[in-house]
């Protein structure tokens, strides 16, 4: 009897996935990552892995940034597992300075480590869990997009039954789901329910240049999504640690299937992020490969890689989007590309002035002032 009351007692250790990233250099331009800079960040892993640091990792790369996925027992937020990115980004910055790959060190805004790389400039989702007898769960990563990216997809895969027929036939889901909102330029979250508080949510994540969704959580408060989104961080007179994002779904069993949690990157929706930062484009979806922004620096571009957990081991990856069924996703993407490219320097391919990244305006308003008469 006593026995038994200690057996129900026994904690179910948890697993965190860190997705940890940041752009170090490009090559050539913005457009993709040089090999021995994975290589590099690999060997660093491994040898964490090693010391049992990490339970298991995977190294890849979307565009120009460098993507580090983590499973490990430290919870989120562990000093020692954003050290460890924090040295894997230092090292392989001082190998893309060696290679003079392009704006290398980009996304490393301070000398040294304080415990934590938020606010740093490099992207973080983390989520704890306990793992489940199967684990399936995916990893989006973005190049040449801001973190406002994943609002639609994410209302889409757990809010519309036009999306998610699991929200109508699956007795497990049909309950709803919880999002928690950021209001990104100031301190205010918000936590919000659907179906009920469905158009209350829209009202705020269809502006995506200002509430972005940080979490989704099952109506028990089980963890469902996450995403790199954070407070944006004053530092030098810019607003940082914005851009190229990740996000993390797990899936099947109560949350999304699979083919649910792929479904809203079929319709390649407009972000922002694409030239300097500075204009919208479709959010293409390509295999890992493919993810190397050439036109224009874009356009914009998706990648999602699958995992089945496996005590804690990553089982994959499965570079999804590699997949025919993609292809007229890809296709609509070219023709919008074309579409928006034709606007030239105009608005709304050009952002509005105010969320532009760079800009003359100040400089060609003064030269104009001294002309008035
Ligand atoms: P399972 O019943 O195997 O979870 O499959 C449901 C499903 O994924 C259908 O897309
Ligand atoms: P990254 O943010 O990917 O470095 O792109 C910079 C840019 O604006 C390229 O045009
Ligand atoms: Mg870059
Ligand atoms: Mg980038």
């Amino acid at each position: 009897m006593k026995q038994e009351t200690k057996k129900t007692e026994v904690k179910q250790e948890k697993i965190t996935i860190s997705v940890i990233k940041a752009d170090i250099g490009g090559y050539v331009g913005h457009s993709s990552s040089h090999p021995e800079i994975l290589e590099k960040a690999r060997a660093l892993l491994a040898k964490a892995q090693k010391e049992k640091l990490i339970v298991d990792f995977c190294v890849t790369s979307c565009g120009d940034d460098l993507e580090l996925i983590m499973s490990h027992r430290k919870g989120c937020d562990a000093k020692q597992i954003h050290g460890l990115a924090w040295e894997v980004f230092e090292e392989c910055t001082a190998l893309a300075k060696k290679l003079k790959l392009y704006g290398a060190g980009q996304d490393l805004l301070s000398d040294s480590f304080s415990g934590n790389v938020k606010g740093m400039g490099p992207g973080v989702a983390e989520m704890e869990f306990v793992e489940r007898k199967s684990e399936p769960f995916i990893v989006f990563m973005g190049d040449k997009c801001a973190p406002g990216a994943w609002n639609f997809p994410l209302f889409k895969i757990f809010a519309d039954p036009f999306n998610t027929i699991g929200l109508i036939i699956d007795p497990s889901m049909h309950d709803g789901f919880k999002f928690e909102v950021h209001d990104i330029k100031s301190d205010k979250n918000f936590i919000l329910a659907t179906p009920e508080e469905m158009y209350d949510l829209l009202v705020l994540i269809g502006s995506a240049e200002n509430y972005i969704i940080k979490a989704v959580y099952t109506k028990k408060g089980e963890i469902a999504a996450v995403s790199s989104t954070q407070k944006l961080y004053l530092i030098a007179g810019r607003y940082v640690g914005k851009d190229d994002p990740v996000l993390i779904v797990r899936s099947q069993a109560g949350l999304p299937a699979i083919g649910e949690i792929l479904e809203p990157f079929a319709f390649p929706h407009l972000v922002t992020g694409w030239m300097r930062g500075s204009h919208y484009g479709p959010l293409m979806p390509t295999s890992q490969k493919q993810a190397n922004p050439s036109r224009f620096d874009g356009p914009p571009r998706v990648i999602a890689y699958g995992f089945q957990l496996a005590n804690g081991k990553l089982i994959g990856p499965r570079d999804m989007f590699d997949d025919p069924s993609f292809d007229y996703a890809r296709y609509e993407a070219n023709r919008i590309a074309n579409y928006m490219r034709a606007h030239g320097p105009f608005e709304p391919h050009r952002l509005p002035l105010p969320e532009m990244e760079y800009t003359t305006l100040p400089e060609v308003l003064k030269k104009l002032q001294e002309r008035i008469k």
